[in-house]
């Protein structure tokens, strides 16, 4: 008897104590919510950029050696933007820069350990002013230019041919650079001035690539979008994306690191209502329509799940409209998965404007605008060949697209056709 009454005391407290504890989170959660949508310029930025998060903490002054750089082929750089804020980048040689092994073991001369800060930047400013092709890189959000993957990145991009460099920039409140608190409206001046710097050390706009990955994908569309309204058609030398979205709040509705969106997402009226509160909005899919002349390559996994898929294929879908003047359909469901092997009847698919077609073993999947055999250069630009395209890497996830081959291969076929 004592120990039945024993027994039901316990589960009263557990029942008691459950029901403490989900009021709590439910409470938290609310007042949450509500701080975000009564101080949405205040809160909502710290979610969104998580810049707070500083990882890794890096030497600045140093040139990178940690991360796995040769010896004198990394630089910090720092430069401002039209209303003052100093801003730090990277500026990456390509890897054949660095002396090779073979030729130090015969005595060959290296420039490090004697060279001045001085004579390094001369160096580099020199090795920039010759480069084949320069990539302007914006990172996604948290940590700085230096998180693992990022650097991975440059290392691929580092031993692609024609004396590639990389400008891997930290906005404002990232890195070394100035600020605590990032913002839509100041990292769009960021990137502009970064794209600024650039053609001021004597670089050609046509041969910038700009990168973005994840975040970063909607400060590189937003600078295309940019240089093209505010400058004449054909701004820069391309525009790639990795694993991008089609605004921010569509990115936020579905984003499981921080998944507060996450009650509202299958009710289509309470997303469009929750989609609305978000300030920070970043709309690559309206800003890649005004992209004419830049070559686009975007990349993505199948196996991103922070990020799904269909956000790339709205992007390449609304690329392909503006630059066919008709709003190109979706596929059908499963049938772009479905495609048989390369080279076997049913691997391709023609839909109006574009191709998809996999490649061998199904690795990946590339989308590609079709070539316009009128040649109506006013609506597809000179550039017209390879303008478009979309590749879907089936083992790729959101922050692993480095480590598949076919990804800087096809960065490499894609700035080859477009003449980069
Ligand atoms: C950072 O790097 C510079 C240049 O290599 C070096 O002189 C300095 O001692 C380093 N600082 C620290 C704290 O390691
Ligand atoms: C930026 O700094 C320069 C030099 O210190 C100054 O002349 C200029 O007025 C400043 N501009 C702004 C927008 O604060
Ligand atoms: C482009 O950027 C400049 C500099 O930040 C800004 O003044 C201009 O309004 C922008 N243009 C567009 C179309 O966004």
């Amino acid at each position: 008897m004592a120990q039945r009454k024993k027994a039901e005391r316990k589960t009263g407290s557990i029942g008691a104590r459950l029901l403490r504890w989900g009021t709590i989170i439910v409470t938290s959660y609310l007042v949450l919510l509500l701080a975000l949508v009564s101080y949405p310029e205040v809160f909502q930025p710290h979610l969104i950029y998580l810049n707070w998060i500083r990882y890794p903490s890096v030497n600045w002054s140093g040139d990178a050696q940690e991360f796995g750089f040769r010896a004198g082929t990394v630089r910090s750089i720092k430069f401002s933007t039209p209303d003052n804020v100093t801003l730090g980048a990277w500026h990456i040689l390509p890897r054949t820069s660095a002396p090779s092994v073979l030729s130090l073991t015969k005595g060959g001369a290296s420039p490090v350990g004697k060279e001045s800060v001085e004579d390094r930047d001369v160096r580099f400013t020199k090795a920039l002013q010759s480069a084949g092709r320069v990539f302007l890189y914006f990172h996604g959000n948290a940590g700085n230019r230096a998180t693992g993957h990022r650097t991975d990145f440059y290392k691929i991009i580092q031993d692609l041919g024609d004396n590639t460099h990389i400008i891997a920039v930290d906005c404002r409140g990232f890195g070394d650079s100035d600020g605590y608190f990032a913002s839509e409206y100041g990292i769009q001046i960021d990137a502009v001035a970064s794209f600024d710097w650039i053609v001021a050390q004597g670089v050609s706009p046509s041969k910038i690539v700009v990168v973005g990955h994840s975040l970063g994908t909607g400060i590189a569309t937003y600078l295309a979008h940019n240089i093209t309204v505010s400058r004449g058609i054909h701004g820069g030398g391309g525009l790639l994306l990795l694993a991008g979205y089609a605004s921010i709040p569509d990115a936020a509705l579905g984003y499981p690191m921080v998944p507060l969106l996450w009650p509202f997402k299958h009710h289509p009226s309470l997303a469009t209502k929750a989609k609305s509160f978000v300030v920070e909005r970043w709309e690559s899919s309206r800003n890649i329509r005004d992209t004419h002349g830049w070559p686009v390559l975007l990349v993505h996994g199948s196996r991103d799940y922070e990020i799904l898929p269909w956000q790339a294929r709205n992007l390449f879908l609304q690329a392909v409209s503006a630059r066919i003047g008709t709003e190109a359909v979706e596929p059908p469901e499963d049938a772009v998965t479905a495609l048989a092997p390369d080279h076997e009847e049913g691997s391709h698919l023609e839909y109006e404007g574009y191709d998809i077609r996999t490649l061998p073993g199904r690795e990946a999947w590339l989308w590609t605008l079709r070539p316009n055999k009128d040649a109506d250069a006013v609506v597809r630009g000179p550039k017209d060949i390879g303008n478009v395209w979309y590749l879907e890497v089936k083992h790729g996830g959101h922050n692993s697209l480095s480590k598949f081959h076919v990804v800087p291969d096809t960065i490499e076929a894609w700035a080859t056709i477009n003449g980069l």
